[in-house]
């Protein structure tokens, strides 16, 4: 039976007297450079979604010159059924202060921030707090414990908006402005905030690299799977009976067992029909598909990915038109409006999804929403337009036969 593996999972950790940042304080001993060969020799990858390697991203913001550089701590979390960094926050919020003074002092940046989610309240209020005793206490502030680095983090607050958790329109927000993304390149890494080299890395992502200079990259290096080091939290939701955050060492598990041992299998014995893996933005998982291995490399075969770890069980209790709707509505609720193929693309693609509730959906209909999708794919600028087409897509592909024959949509 599948039990968690807690690399990251532990005890509350919130109060600064209690802790001495090991982590930090071996960062300190070690110099950037040995923190970039550490974290790289990890092997994590962002848990953000994109999955970039984070030794790489820190080697290249290391590199970067400039007289100010800042980091961000991604706190907004609003792909939907993901929840893990809210775990974080609350529960290990030292671990995620502790990773981002260790990528400040890395490379070499005086100010962070943390862009948090405003619905969370709780935490928002728990991490006030830490930053307050942090700077009392002296780990945050001029020459940290002693040494020469000096570093403060500004806490600011989203406003709702989920394409303000995509790093670029992240950095518009932050900068007082509409949040909507920008063009790549420039990275933000080389030009950010204020045009200033900035490293922005996923709450989880910080996390884990705090652990990983406390409890060793080999360690961490020896979880998992060759292309997938070490562990994921995962957001587990839907029709099941153990909703909650599980931590899942890759590679160990399939799908499957994820629902069954952890999430203690699906709401009064009902049929699983998809999963959606990854989060609001990663192709769905049929269920003759789940002993796919939880992995990048195990989720790549099984046509998905790993996302942000936001995995939502879906049984045959739901209607397929109304999940349809909702995401459809989604995104096109959130599209920030700014490029064509994406703002008019899911406007298109949800006017067609509800209506086909009460006309039908035709074969016809069916390709002009694949059409649409792909140019989207194609054509958008950023992540959300590029992914928005992914879990419609494939629920339509997959269903297909039984959402034109008059089965959920008539
Ligand atoms: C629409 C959209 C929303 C996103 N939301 C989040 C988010 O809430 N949290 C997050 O860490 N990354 C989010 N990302 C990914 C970020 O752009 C970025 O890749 C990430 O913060 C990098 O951190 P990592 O390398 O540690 O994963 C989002 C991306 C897109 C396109
Ligand atoms: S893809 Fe969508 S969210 Fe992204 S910039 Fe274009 S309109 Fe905005």
């Amino acid at each position: 039976m599948l039990q968690e593996r807690k690399f990251l999972k532990g005890p509350e950790l919130r109060d600064i007297d209690d802790y001495d940042f090991p982590g930090f304080q071996k960062a300190l001993e070690m110099g950037p450079e040995a923190i970039v060969e550490e974290i790289s020799k990890s092997g994590l990858l962002g848990r953000g979604g994109a999955g970039f390697p984070t030794g790489k991203k820190w080697e290249l913001a290391y590199q970067e010159e400039g007289e100010n550089k800042y980091i961000i701590c991604n706190a907004d979390e609003g792909e939907p059924g993901t929840f893990k960094d809210r775990y974080l926050l609350d529960e290990r919020t030292l671990k995620v202060l502790e990773g981002i003074m260790i990528g400040a002092y890395t490379i070499d940046a005086d100010t962070g921030y943390i862009y948090i989610r405003g619905e969370y309240s709780r935490q928002i209020e728990i991490l006030e707090e830490t930053l307050q005793k942090a700077r009392k206490a002296g780990i945050l502030g001029e020459d940290i414990l002693g040494s020469n680095f000096s570093f403060d983090i500004k806490l600011v607050r989203g406003a709702g908006c989920y394409v303000c958790g995509d790093e670029t329109s992240l950095l518009n927000s932050l900068e007082g402005m509409r949040g909507s993304s920008r063009s790549k390149p420039p990275y933000p890494i080389s030009k950010g905030l204020y045009g200033c080299p900035t490293l922005v890395n996923n709450v989880e992502s910080l996390a884990c690299s705090a652990e990983i200079l406390n409890q060793g990259a080999e360690k961490f290096a020896s979880m998992g799977t060759e292309e997938s080091s070490g562990t994921k939290l995962v957001s587990l939701s839907g029709d099941i009976n153990f909703p909650g955050v599980y931590e899942v060492e890759f590679g160990s598990a399939s799908l499957q067992e994820i629902i069954e041992d952890l999430g203690g299998g699906s709401q009064q014995g009902q049929e699983i029909k998809f999963i959606i893996p990854g989060g609001l933005s990663t192709p769905i998982v049929p269920s003759d598909n789940l002993q796919a291995e939880y992995s990048y490399e195990g989720l790549q075969q099984a046509g998905s990915s790993v996302g942000s770890g936001g995995m939502m069980v879906i049984s045959t209790a739901q209607e397929l038109s109304d999940i349809l709707t909702r995401i459809a509505r989604f995104y096109m609720d959130e599209s920030c409006g700014t490029c064509l193929p994406c703002r008019e693309g899911n406007k298109q693609i949800y006017r067609i999804i509800s209506e086909a509730k009460y006309a039908g959906l035709t074969v016809d209909r069916l390709n002009l929403i694949q059409d649409i999708g792909d140019t989207m794919q194609e054509a958008a600028r950023c992540g959300l337009g590029r992914s928005a087409q992914l879990p419609i897509g494939t629920i339509l592909s997959e269903y297909k036969e039984e959402l034109i024959e008059g089965g959920n949509l008539p």
